[in-house]
């Protein structure tokens, strides 16, 4: 990297990130180009929001990455207490009080062959990048959406780092002037390429359930169980690209973006063409349960 010396010499600003047990200035950071992760995309990840110090959902975090591990059959380099104490000194170790946590296992280094190399250790990654919290006026204003076939594999489920169409299909969002791109898959509508979605149709939220189509979301979930708790009436249930498109109200959800509305999808106007009613409540509702746990944590 061509900053690389500019970044030593200004040690306390450069990101700490975490490597297969090491603390490193990022720019330190290193890999081998065997790596299964650089070369099959062999490995899966987990993004973590830190409000005030603390990992948000960590429980529901860790249980996902168990869950893809054991789907992709990597076994767990760390147990809870471990990822916890990682994760503390990550946070510890890089400013803000508001982070973003980025987690990634490989299987690890071996000579390229297909088949699962015996006696490798798992590359293990963590790095923390700023959260910044999203203004009201941007939550009001919402994001443009294209739809498009959903291209993916039949594990969505997987949090895996292969994510060559996600990719493609953001781009192909960005290209259309839109900020995420909803995917249709046998008519259904599945999720974003990077979040999950929500429908207000007369009043009554829906989602997608969960199935091997869609990534299940730690803020989805907190959603479903913040809409419940809040008497709201919320269903997990199919829904088709016309009730899309139909819907009164669109918002997305993931972990670093929270609740975002969608106001424009495929040219047309979601609602009036700014966050709706219900989404509001759900955003502010959102923002209360992170309120009171910071109470509750002093
Ligand atoms: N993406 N669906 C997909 C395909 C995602 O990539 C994500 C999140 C979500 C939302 O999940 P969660 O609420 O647990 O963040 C749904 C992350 C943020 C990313 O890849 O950067």
């Amino acid at each position: 990297m061509s900053n690389s010396g500019l970044n030593k010499s200004s040690p306390v600003t450069e990101q700490i990130v975490y490597l297969n047990g090491e603390w490193l200035p990022l720019s330190e950071a290193k890999v081998s180009v065997l790596d299964r992760g650089f070369v099959f995309g062999d490995g899966v990840y987990e993004v973590i929001p830190v409000y005030h110090r603390q990992p948000f959902r960590l429980q529901q975090h860790l249980q996902r990455l168990q869950n893809s591990l054991a789907a992709v059959r990597i076994d767990t380099p760390h147990n809870d207490q471990q990822w916890q104490l990682i994760f503390n000194t990550l946070i510890a170790k890089n400013s803000g009080d508001d982070q973003s946590l980025y987690l990634q296992i490989t299987r690890g280094v071996a000579r390229r062959d297909h088949f699962f190399p015996k006696d490798v250790t798992p590359t293990v990654f963590a790095m923390s990048n700023p959260l910044v919290q999203v203004e009201r006026q941007v939550f009001t204003n919402g994001v443009a959406a294209i739809t498009l076939d959903d291209i993916r594999w039949q594990y969505c489920n997987i949090k895996a780092i292969t994510l060559l169409p996600n990719v493609l299909m953001r781009q192909q969002a960005a290209d259309h002037q839109a900020y995420e791109a909803v995917l249709i898959r046998n008519g259904h509508v599945t999720e974003g390429a990077a979040s999950n979605i929500f429908i207000v149709t007369h009043g009554v939220i829906k989602t997608p359930p969960k199935s091997n189509y869609l990534l299940p979301g730690i803020t989805r979930d907190l959603v479903v169980e913040l809409a419940h708790a809040s008497q709201l009436r919320c269903e997990e249930t199919n829904f088709t690209e016309a009730e899309l498109l139909n819907a009164d109200e669109i918002w997305l959800t993931s972990s670093t973006r929270e609740i975002f509305p969608v106001v424009r999808l495929n040219d047309k106007t979601i609602g009036t063409g700014h966050a709706g009613p219900v989404t509001t409540r759900m955003f502010d509702i959102y923002q209360e349960f992170k309120a009171s746990l910071k109470t509750t944590a002093g």
